[in-house]
């Protein structure tokens, strides 16, 4: 792929309204997602899950993107296609998680930094080359506790890798979708969670920059500013849409080609009415790129609760699915 095609794959990823889903879980996520709806997990139970979410049929009206985990790569969809050709079919483009998960930071145990730079270039050029990826995500994890965390060299160390894996996937010739999520868990105010993105934020894009990255052609994932899920306070979404536009526009350039969300913990419909205030008050603001969701609990952990693994109940199950993605991608144009 020449620049050419990265910079029209990173514009149609963020193409207004649509958005990605992000069904990426490791394997030790997902295996956990599916015991939580009383699902016995196995090779064949992700594949079905994983055929569930990507081949129902009419995604493509909602979705441009969906970031896939390196095992469902080879795996294939009930129709016999394996998933990637499937979703490129579908005119959507599939991207894979390139990070290998989150350690203990060696200095500071109570933060986590993100691995994987070993080995990269090579995976990254084989899921190019071979299942044809257009797109990879890299998640570093920054937790809050009051005014003790993060610490700068939490923030550095994680933007550093961060910025490295993106110049390795944009050399590739592929998308990179940054994402720093600071995440929900604590106790602490929507206030300090703004403050976190922003500072998080900057640091990620001086780290890019020192890079020479080439901006239009990045995708940065965020959490939205909320306060922290023991904090007992529940946020508005006009609240969370201003103090989450105001953190990103005060930290992300105007040449970045979009910002998309994550959720994070959120229920569905939080998700969809932050999303729907945030695209309102982004265009107040003049926010000056896209914005969009790539949510994976907030789209599927409904679908998953009628499912529950029966092959009987995917009907109905992608009908709750396709129902969220509608409200997702009307809430996303501010609909
Ligand atoms: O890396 C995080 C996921 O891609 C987004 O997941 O929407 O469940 O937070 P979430």
């Amino acid at each position: 792929m020449m620049l050419v095609d990265l910079l029209a794959c990173a514009h149609s990823l963020v193409h207004p309204g649509k958005g990605i889903l992000a069904a990426d879980e490791s394997t030790t996520t997902a295996d956990k997602r599916l015991e939580q709806f009383g699902i016995k997990s196995s090779v064949e139970m992700r594949r079905k899950e994983r055929d569930l979410f990507l081949a129902t049929p009419d995604i493509e009206k909602y979705l441009s993107g969906v970031i896939l985990y390196q095992e469902t790569l080879t795996q294939k969809s009930k129709s016999g296609k394996y998933f990637p050709k499937l979703l490129w079919e579908k005119g959507i483009v599939p991207g894979i998680k390139v990070d290998e998960g989150t350690e203990p930071m060696a200095d500071n145990p109570d933060e986590l930094i993100t691995n994987g730079l070993i080995g990269l270039e090579d995976r990254v050029a084989k899921y190019h080359k071979e299942s044809h990826t257009g797109f990879a995500k890299w998640r570093a994890v920054i937790r809050i506790d009051g005014d003790r965390l993060p610490t700068a060299q939490a923030l550095v160390e994680n933007a550093k890798r961060l910025a490295t894996y993106a110049k390795c996937v944009q050399e590739t010739g592929m998308v990179p979708v940054v994402e720093p999520e600071v995440l929900l868990e604590g106790k602490h105010s929507r206030a300090r969670a703004r403050a976190v993105i922003e500072t998080t934020m900057k640091a990620v894009i001086a780290a890019l920059e020192d890079q020479s990255l080439d901006m239009s052609g990045v995708v940065v994932k965020t959490a939205m500013a909320l306060s922290g899920n023991k904090s007992g306070r529940k946020d508005t979404p006009e609240e969370v849409a201003e103090d989450t536009v105001t953190a990103l526009v005060n930290s992300i350039p105007k040449g970045l080609a979009g910002v998309v969300f994550l959720s994070g913990g959120q229920t569905p419909d939080q998700a969809t009415e932050n999303l729907r205030a945030i695209a309102h008050y982004a265009a107040k603001a003049g926010a000056p790129w896209p914005m969009t969701f790539s949510y994976a609990r907030a789209l599927q952990e409904e679908a998953l609760e009628v499912w529950r693994g029966k092959e009987e109940n995917v009907d109905a199950a992608r009908d709750i699915y396709m129902s969220r993605l509608e409200k997702v991608f009307n809430a996303a144009r501010g609909a």
